[in-house]
């Protein structure tokens, strides 16, 4: 059968491309993983995986209160379905909010193994302003992230950045000749090189025509322009560098003016004056949407991917379920690459479909709700169509194209 990527399944129709493979499943998962098994078993490189919270509530499209043994009587049969899917080097995302996080995380070491977690991610979704006191104590405003590795030591995490807000002020110092030979480096303060650069005598003398914030942040625009230019001094901690290294921090603090680099196989150059590290600027800039910005390493803590304004993304209403595609497209950059498979067992409005296909990932989503067909497959049409102009269309470049086979177990 054209198209067809699994016997297993029956096809209901397809949209778009008639050689594409992506899967959407409507039915039961517990049913449709065990199925998929024939053709998926180890081939799938990431999933996320978004249940019912078991909030106690009742939504349109399902209800969302089960006693605590039924949720996990519900949860552990489908933890167990998905894990032979994973491949070895593949990786597992659940989130979950605060009523069933402890309960999961055992599920999870339990099928997963505890010693394939990577990482409890808190994903902060709203503020705390607007909340009504429901609960006694602090106000409940982030979900988390499970994170499992299906074998932690075969996992490749693709390291992943966030944007800092506001400069690092530790970057004050500016190096005048960059490509000149580091015996050859001079130094002088940031803020004097600027103010030079703007006309003006010394960092006083802007401050007084400029006014004290608006010079701050004429500082601060000229280093990331400039950012080859702009260096910040680092203690070298001695327990976290080599003997190598030790000893060319012993030399430099003998003769402190002298600038030493130690080049290192595979690594950037060891480079140390007075004892501290000489740290660029321009290491940690990258260009995101025209102009630059300061990155830094992502942490457990995303504080910076919004849920509000996302109501329209996708052109669907799931009112408080949907998650933003640029959380999943998050997940799917740590752990996936183009071509890789990619599942979502709860799809709900489609969003990781949706995310995937952009990414170009190959991708499976399986939802029993009536709104499979009367949300998630609408979107991934317009998606496939070129059509839909929201989310991380613009971020990702994509414009259409591919398809996808609707299937029920
Ligand atoms: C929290 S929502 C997922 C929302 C989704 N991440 C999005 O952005 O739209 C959970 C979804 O799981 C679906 N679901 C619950 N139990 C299921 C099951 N046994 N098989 C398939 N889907 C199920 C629900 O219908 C619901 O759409």
């Amino acid at each position: 059968m054209a198209g067809a990527p699994i016997e297993a399944l029956t096809r209901v129709r397809a949209h778009g491309d008639p050689r594409a493979e992506n899967l959407l499943v409507h039915g039961d998962n517990l049913a449709a993983l065990r199925l998929l098994r024939a053709r998926f078993a180890g081939a799938i490189r990431c999933a996320y995986l978004d249940p019912p919270f078991n909030t106690g509530r009742t939504f349109a499209e399902y209800a969302d209160a089960r006693a605590p043994e039924e949720w996990d009587a519900m949860m552990r049969p489908r933890l167990e379905a998905l894990r032979p899917l994973i491949a070895d080097d593949g990786a597992v995302f659940v989130e979950i909010d605060d009523t069933q996080l402890a309960p999961l995380t055992l599920l999870m070491d339990a099928v997963f193994g505890a010693q394939n977690r990577i990482s409890t991610i808190t994903v902060v979704r709203s503020a705390p302003t607007g909340h009504k006191a429901i609960n006694a104590g602090p106000v409940h405003v982030s979900d988390f992230l499970l994170v499992y590795a299906k074998d932690r030591k075969r996992w490749r995490y693709h390291p992943q950045v966030r944007v800092r807000e506001g400069f690092d002020r530790a970057y004050s110092t500016w190096l005048e000749d960059p490509d000149a030979k580091p015996s050859r480096w001079r130094f002088r303060p940031l803020s004097a090189a600027v103010a030079e650069a703007l006309g003006h005598a010394s960092p006083r003398e802007a401050t007084r025509a400029l006014g004290r914030e608006a010079f701050i942040a004429r500082v601060h625009a000229h280093a990331l322009r400039e950012a080859r230019h702009v260096v910040r001094f680092a203690q070298a901690r001695y327990e976290a560098i080599g003997q190598a290294a030790r000893r060319v921090v012993d030399r430099s603090r003998e003769a402190p003016d002298r600038v030493f680099v130690l080049e290192r196989e595979g690594r950037p150059p060891f480079i140390v004056r007075g004892g501290n590290r000489i740290l660029f600027l321009a290491d940690k800039v990258r260009e995101i949407d025209g102009a630059p910005v300061i990155v830094e390493p992502l942490t457990n803590v995303w504080d910076d991917v919004p849920f509000q304004g996302i109501a329209r993304e996708g052109g669907v209403v799931f009112s408080r379920n949907k998650k933003p595609e640029r959380l999943v497209a998050r997940v799917l950059a740590m752990a996936s690459e183009p071509g890789d498979w990619v599942i979502d067992p709860f799809l709900g409005s489609g969003t990781t479909a949706a995310v995937a296909h952009k990414m170009g990932r190959r991708w499976i989503g399986i939802e029993s709700g009536e709104h499979l067909v009367t949300l998630a497959e609408p979107r991934l049409r317009r998606v496939i169509d070129g059509a839909d102009p929201t989310g991380i269309t613009a971020t990702t470049g994509f414009s259409g194209g591919g398809g996808f086979v609707v299937a029920t177990p």
